[in-house]
């Protein structure tokens, strides 16, 4: 049998109904890239997994464990994903914790997504969503379960020609994408949103952050104006996935005007690629 799931170390791909992560995305989850059998930036992901259980007051999983049984889904994969979600268990009336809550670890291995080449190398197409991310200082940087901010706006286009949308908080500043963080350069300096408030403080962010700042580039994290990302010399995404992609065009969006540009992928967003691929 190919075994491409895991719930706390059995093959299977049935949960409880009363687990906490469907009544109340009470948990956390991790997106890594895998190529030729190593889980991308394993360390990393483990440290903000469990930093997140820390601020949810959720047991860590066992991490030697949670180790092994990513290289049985993973030892033999050239390319692909492996999601990992880590829910506070089952049980409770309501949303009081029981004593007995014994966290669920899923491990879930899919195929790599079939993203356009051009998308690395043109660069995207990125539009303005409505949808807006609240603010909230206690959850703002995990990356827990509760996406539906993202499902909605995810909701608001289906050409395919866009590849992403970029969300706001309720005073209007940029945060992020629906699955990526957002650079600006300004000046051939980098800055990206802070994240305070709001937003998935992503692992690929930390890694550009690091990598522009040993390049001898300025990076700063602040609140980042609409303004501000039109006038940018370049813009770039990143994922776990998709690594560095360059905004080519920011779309039309709600009565502003369309600033009908191609930013191309200006030579700071291709100097962190190229980067990124010696560090891998
Ligand atoms: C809302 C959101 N922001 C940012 C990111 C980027 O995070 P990472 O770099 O850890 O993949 C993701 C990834 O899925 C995301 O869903």
């Amino acid at each position: 049998m190919h075994i491409h799931c895991l719930i706390n170390g059995e093959p299977g791909d049935t949960l409880a109904i009363s687990d906490r992560g469907l009544h109340y995305g009470d948990g956390l989850f991790e997106t890594l890239a895998v190529r030729d059998g190593v889980c991308e930036f394993w360390d990393r992901h483990m440290q903000r997994l469990h930093a997140g259980c820390e601020r949810l007051c959720i047991a860590p999983p066992e991490f030697a464990q949670l180790a092994a049984e990513a290289r049985q889904l993973t030892h033999s994969i050239e390319r692909g994903v492996l999601k990992i979600i880590v829910t506070r268990g089952s049980g409770g009336r309501g949303y009081r914790v029981p004593d007995t809550a014994h966290p669920t670890r899923i491990l879930l291995r899919s195929d790599w997504p079939t993203y356009p080449r051009d998308n690395a190398e043109q660069g995207v197409r990125v539009r303005l969503c409505t949808q807006r991310l609240g603010t909230n200082p206690t959850l703002a940087g995990l990356k827990h379960l509760n996406r539906l901010e993202q499902v909605l706006a995810r909701l608001e286009w289906d050409d395919p020609t866009i590849a992403e949308g970029l969300l706001q908080d309720h005073t209007g500043h940029v945060i992020e994408g629906t699955f990526t963080n957002v650079f600006l350069v300004q000046h051939g300096k980098i800055v990206t949103p802070a994240l305070d408030r709001c937003g998935v403080a992503g692992i690929m962010r930390a890694v550009v952050m690091e990598l522009a700042t040993a390049a001898g580039i300025d990076c700063t994290e602040r609140a980042v104006t609409l303004d501000e990302l039109v006038a940018a010399e370049e813009l770039f995404l990143t994922n776990s996935l998709i690594g560095i992609w360059p905004i080519q065009e920011l779309e039309h969006w709600q009565g502003r005007a369309t600033p009908g540009y191609g930013y191309g992928p200006g030579p700071v967003t291709r100097s962190l690629q190229t980067a990124l691929q010696c560090l891998k």
